[in-house]
């Protein structure tokens, strides 16, 4: 299968570091033209050297996608420098933990604010756009907390599982003009969100015993999902919550397989 992006232009929330830094280059390399958009000026100059050098018509600009104001002007801006907007990915997003018991309102706030209120003005100031040309991808990121919420994460959760059903939502508003809009779920994917490696040996073990494949994801696992759903041969997907997460949500007790593989030694195959 040839996916062919050439030409495109996508927008990419969040894209100064992690997963949004690896589907803004990923794009690019499919010779996506992108608008990259983060609240770090540091981490967009660094990757845009590295985009630009890949497609020199390749934007980018420090915006917070609490802004409305400053999203519209981006959004404009992009859409008549480069003839318009064919995809965006919704990917910025803040985590924080706490029990409900100790839970700030300002931490609630910032993360309903971020993940769900920014999806919702990002996609309000590219519709339009989209609508105008008869064609769009929408891509949010949900989580598989959205699913199943971790203890001590629930304002994560909630505005995960908001931006799950934000999207089935908006895919039946936007259906008529070719628009699809679909979320993934990334998991488990080491970046400076989770710290995951940072952690000792132990909770690292721990926390891959959930998955059914036993092993972290990477950021490009996500953007080759990214560059598909954008792709034309994703034309008939939409209003998904795609989970790309190691199998987190396909067994109750993953490690079950893995004894019985161990069982048989190095290769798992029994020698009868
Ligand atoms: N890493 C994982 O395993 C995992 C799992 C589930 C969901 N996710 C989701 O995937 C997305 C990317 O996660 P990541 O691990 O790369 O996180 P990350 O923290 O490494 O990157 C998030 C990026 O978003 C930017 N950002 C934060 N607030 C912003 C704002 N108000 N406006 C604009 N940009 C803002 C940050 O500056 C940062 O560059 C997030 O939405 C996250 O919730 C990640």
């Amino acid at each position: 299968m040839q996916i062919d992006l050439g030409g495109k232009v996508a927008i990419v929330t969040g894209a100064g570091r992690g997963i949004g830094r690896e589907i803004t280059l990923a794009l690019a390399r499919e010779g996506v033209i992108t608008v990259a958009l983060d609240l770090n000026s540091t981490d967009l100059e660094n990757l845009s050297r590295e985009v630009e050098a890949i497609t020199p018509d390749a934007m980018h600009a420090v915006c917070d996608v609490r802004d409305a104001d400053g999203i519209r002007s981006i959004v404009d801006t992009a859409s008549e420098n480069l003839g318009g907007i064919d995809i965006l990915v919704n990917n910025a997003g803040v985590v924080g933990d706490a029990l409900v018991d100790e839970l700030d309102e300002g931490t609630w706030d910032l993360i309903q604010d971020v993940n769900v209120k920014g999806t919702f003005l990002m996609c309000r100031a590219v519709i339009p756009h989209m609508k105008r040309r008869g064609s769009g991808r929408i891509i949010n990121a949900a989580s598989f907390a959205a699913i199943s919420p971790r203890v001590g994460s629930i304002a994560y959760a909630t505005s995960k599982a908001a931006v799950a059903h934000f999207t089935r939502g908006l895919a039946g508003e936007v259906g008529p003009w070719n628009i699809t809009v679909n979320a993934y779920a990334p998991g488990m994917i080491p970046t400076a969100m989770n710290h995951f490696a940072e952690l000792p040996d132990d909770k690292k073990a721990e926390l891959l015993d959930t998955l059914t494949l036993r092993r972290w994801g990477s950021a490009a696992d996500i953007a080759n999902l990214i560059c598909f759903l954008s792709s034309d041969q994703a034309s008939y997907i939409t209003g998904t919550l795609i989970d790309v997460s190691g199998g987190k949500l396909a067994t109750q007790i993953p490690s079950e397989a893995y004894d019985r593989f161990n069982a048989y030694g190095e290769e798992g195959v029994d020698p009868a």
